[in-house]
């Protein structure tokens, strides 16, 4: 049974669709034990605590240098000897200290189809502005394999999703997060516990199984 801990920042959604596929017996050998929030008031770990999930405050304020958050936070994922490491909403960039002590055993759902739309400041309803000011017709979402480039790790899973003429940043995101998000970072979650995604280079092979 691999022990997952998902870092979060804000609303918590995607760790809800996480407990939620957990739940549901999506999540194949693996189970999350553990809640990382950026700050104190992401409601994501009120989600956690209705979930009987433990959750921690590691804040980059806290510290009085990067190289003591990274070791704080280093410290708690091997503490609860976390196997993967689920990037659900969180803000922060991780250091390469931190990518490089977690190898491709961390995983990020970014919500648009990278390479596009992605990178420094492109995160939550930027995104989708930035997608509706490109006039494209299709946006979507991506689960990739997290290193110290922003977005930059290779690609697990990606799911298309339409753009619809009157869409806002507000409408459109909500589309992304349920036709999108909420499904891939389950799936990719349940894939690497069942260690079903090899990769090579930048690119992954998926593993698939006639019972799913
Ligand atoms: C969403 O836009 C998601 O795509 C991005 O972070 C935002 C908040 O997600 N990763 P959540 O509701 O906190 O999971």
């Amino acid at each position: 049974m691999k022990r997952i801990a998902v870092m979060v920042s804000g609303g918590g959604t995607n760790l809800q669709a996480l407990i939620d596929a957990y739940k549901a017996g999506e999540i194949k050998n693996g189970e999350i034990v553990l809640v990382i929030a950026s700050n104190p008031e992401a409601y994501a770990l009120e989600r956690a605590k209705q979930n009987g999930i433990e959750g921690l405050v590691i804040s980059k304020k806290s510290f009085s240098s990067p190289e003591e958050f990274d070791n704080a936070l280093i410290n708690a994922l091997h503490a609860k000897e976390i196997d993967l490491i689920v990037l659900a909403g969180y803000l922060s960039i991780l250091s390469k200290k931190v990518t490089e002590e977690f190898g491709n055993r961390i995983i990020n759902i970014h919500p648009a189809l990278i390479p596009s739309f992605c990178g420094k400041g492109c995160y939550g309803l930027h995104v989708h502005e930035k997608v509706l000011a490109s006039g494209v017709k299709v946006t979507g979402a991506t689960v990739h394999f997290v290193n110290e480039i922003p977005d930059g790790g290779a690609i697990i899973l990606q799911k298309a999703v339409e753009v619809k003429e009157d869409d806002t940043p507000e409408t459109l995101q909500k589309r992304v997060m349920e036709e999108a998000e909420w499904k891939l970072l389950p799936r990719a979650t349940s894939l690497f516990c069942q260690d079903r995604i090899s990769i090579n280079g930048m690119k992954t092979h998926i593993v698939e199984k006639a019972e799913d």
